[in-house]
């Protein structure tokens, strides 16, 4: 039988509330031992090695819990006595730690995360079914060499680009226009898609981290006001914006983009549309200082920048980076 790993970080799946319901719930309450007791069946697929990372709600994890978490897994993928590692995180930042350890995991092995929409005192809770089949999915020779993938609501989606599209459903997540790489019957795991986009060991940015440059996420909106763009210059070394359409902005926007560019800040234009992809733009971006975030959110694109200026500065280097990653 193979051996998981299972780092908890907490969030709805381990969250308490009123017996039954699922509202006005405490996200990150419960150990990881006492999920794992819940489900008896995944005694049948695997055996486990659990580790209490953090108990948070994923809405407290930042560069420094990505960081520790991202290390943890490179050493345990080190022993090979581990063949693969689930993580349990909460639903609202799950997309950004995918994507994170996506890019910085040194490992071929299989590193799926999950969560739940329900808390683990809800009536029907789907954390416990979500865990039985992430740790299913983590044993699967296939799984191996995917890159990190999330498992939810039988459904296995890349690191790269899942995204949670609803707020309340227990089918809250979703990979953009890419549909999903596969799904899954209770253990039986069925792939049909994969990324193209370089990950994992084929990532520049696998390794150990100690710290990251400061990137903030500037949303533009009609009547916006530039000053957010200098308020985030003082204390940021990259700017993504979220931009309108086409990652667009204002001209005000565009001249205070230039300014700020000579300066040495980075920036990085996304959109706040869902669906579909930035490309440079030769009329909102005249000079080229903004790189285009290809089909990243603005919240992705951010984690690809702290890493690409972990890195370089060149702007012509980062939008390699953007295309490749
Ligand atoms: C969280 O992200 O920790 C709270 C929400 C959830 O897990 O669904």
């Amino acid at each position: 039988m193979k051996t998981i790993a299972i780092i908890a970080t907490g969030g709805t799946i381990a969250g308490t509330g009123e017996n039954g319901k699922t509202v006005a719930y405490h996200a990150g309450e419960i150990d990881v031992g006492q999920i794992i007791q819940s489900i008896p069946i995944i005694n049948d697929i695997a055996d486990i090695q659990s580790y209490q990372l953090f108990n948070v709600d994923s809405n407290e994890m930042d560069e420094k819990c990505w960081i520790i978490l991202s290390n943890k897994i490179n050493e345990l993928v080190m022993d090979n006595s581990i063949d693969g590692v689930v993580v349990t995180h909460g639903t609202d930042l799950i997309e950004e730690t995918a994507y994170f350890l996506n890019l910085t995991l040194n490992t071929s092995k299989p590193v799926v995360i999950t969560g739940a929409m329900r808390p683990a005192t809800a009536t029907s809770a789907d954390g416990p079914y979500n865990l039985y089949q992430a740790i299913a999915l983590a044993v699967n020779d296939e799984a191996r060499g995917k890159g990190v993938m999330v498992l939810f609501s039988n459904t296995i989606y890349s690191g790269r680009d899942v995204q949670k599209v609803n707020n309340y459903k227990i089918d809250a997540f979703d990979q953009k226009s890419f549909g999903c790489l596969g799904y899954m019957q209770d253990n039986d795991v069925y792939f049909f898609s994969n990324t193209f986009k370089k990950h994992t060991v084929h990532s520049i940015f696998a390794g150990i981290y100690q710290t990251l440059p400061q990137v903030g996420i500037a949303y533009f909106y009609g009547g916006a006001d530039e000053s957010i763009l200098y308020q985030l210059a003082k204390n940021h070394q990259g700017i993504v914006i979220a931009g309108s359409g086409n990652g667009n902005y204002s001209q005000k926007w565009l001249e205070t983009i230039n300014e700020l560019s000579k300066q040495g800040i980075v920036f990085v234009r996304a959109s706040r549309v869902p669906l579909g992809i930035v490309f440079d733009d030769h009329i909102f971006d005249p000079l080229e200082h903004c790189i285009a975030a290809n089909t990243l959110s603005a919240q992705k694109a951010r984690i690809l920048l702290m890493l690409a200026l972990s890195k370089s500065y060149e702007v012509s280097q980062i939008k390699e980076f953007f295309r490749e990653y």
